[in-house]
């Protein structure tokens, strides 16, 4: 079965084929970042456009990298929400339309089950893939939330965050210290080279015993050291992001491994575009080797937004019936069923 995924539900146009629901055929990402660096985060209506502007040549790019043509398609997913109402319609209603010219079915994919689905794309050349049911531990730009996965459309909520998502604490504190938008990645190798231990930042549990998260205590802080004793410069400001980062990363080890014992589940998904960082995937590395889980982390390209992962979740669907019709829609705040 040849899928084409179509994602655009932020500031990210991706098109990708997926074969059999296993290779990855082409995966191009075409990256509004600089676009919307100036404004210090992504403005919806610049995203629409440059989405707009965009989406044909990379779909033919994704096509022609595939060395497939559109009719050669058995289905096309596009992303129908969570996300931004303007950028995600371009994607579905680009996909609705091809779907109808080639006279093949088209289904919406939650963009969450994309992330939960992408390291199934990794396991599939590299297996063992994880077994039902797992743990998931999803951090985002938009979203830290602990699922229990029970099948490939199942999920039960655990735990999210009752602020700031873990991506958004990054990118905040990033702004605060300078370093542009979006800077999570940034802080990931300033930090590298920092001593974590330099400043003891808060972690804050909210409710020990259950499984919600909040930044918004840890930003606060940032944001007062900042005002009171400047931005730190050099191995200043190295040491800042280490601290910063140790501080985010120490709970959400600590809350997945709580998820793992009150589960009682033995394996750890671990995915979204902060499951890029190399001080979580050290830390959750570390934390499955004491307490004797197992681990799944999708390789970078596949942690941030991509459509390979929306190609693979949509070739479930699609194998299960599923289908879209002409009316389907977008939801910008589509949750997790
Ligand atoms: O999954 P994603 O690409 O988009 C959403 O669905 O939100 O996640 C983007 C988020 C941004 O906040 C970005 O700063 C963060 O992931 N991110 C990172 C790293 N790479 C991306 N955060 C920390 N360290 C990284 N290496
Ligand atoms: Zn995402």
């Amino acid at each position: 079965m040849l899928i084409l995924g179509l994602e655009s539900s932020c500031d990210e146009t991706a098109a990708s084929v997926v074969a059999d629901g296993s290779t990855i055929r082409s995966n191009v990402i075409s990256s509004q970042v600089l676009l919307h660096a100036e404004y210090g985060g992504v403005v919806p209506e610049v995203a629409s456009r440059q989405h707009l502007a965009t989406v044909v040549k990379v779909v033919r790019q994704a096509l022609a990298e595939a060395g497939a043509s559109a009719q050669e398609l058995d289905g096309i997913a596009a992303t129908c929400g969570p996300g931004l109402v303007g950028p995600l319609l371009v994607g579905l209603e680009l996909g609705k339309s091809m779907a109808y010219a080639i006279g093949k079915p088209v289904v919406g994919v939650n963009h969450l089950a994309g992330h939960l689905a992408a390291v199934y794309l990794e396991h599939a050349k590299n297996p063992p893939a994880p077994p039902f049911p797992h743990v998931a531990l999803l951090v985002s730009g938009g979203h830290t939330t602990l699922f229990r996965v029970e099948g490939r459309s199942r999920t039960a909520l655990l735990g999210s965050t009752r602020d700031d998502a873990a991506g958004e604490a990054f990118d905040k504190v990033a702004k605060l210290l300078g370093l542009g938008y979006p800077g999570g990645i940034v802080v990931d190798g300033l930090a590298e080279r920092g001593d974590a231990k330099a400043i003891a930042f808060p972690r804050a549990l909210p409710g020990r015993e259950d499984l919600d998260f909040s930044f918004s205590g840890l930003k606060t802080s940032v944001a007062t050291r900042i005002a009171v004793s400047g931005r730190p410069e050099e191995d200043a400001l190295a040491d800042f992001c280490a601290s910063f980062q140790a501080a985010v990363v120490d709970v959400l080890v600590r809350k997945a491994r709580r998820a793992l014992i009150r589960e009682g589940l033995h394996h750890l998904v671990v995915c979204g575009g902060v499951a890029a960082n190399r001080g979580l995937r050290h830390a959750l590395a570390t934390a499955a080797q004491e307490d004797g889980f197992k681990l799944y982390v999708p390789a970078p390209v596949l942690c941030t937004d991509n459509a390979a992962m929306i190609a693979l979740a949509g070739t479930w669907a699609i194998a299960r019936g599923e289908r879209g019709g002409l009316d389907l829609s977008v939801d910008p705040g589509l949750p997790l069923s």
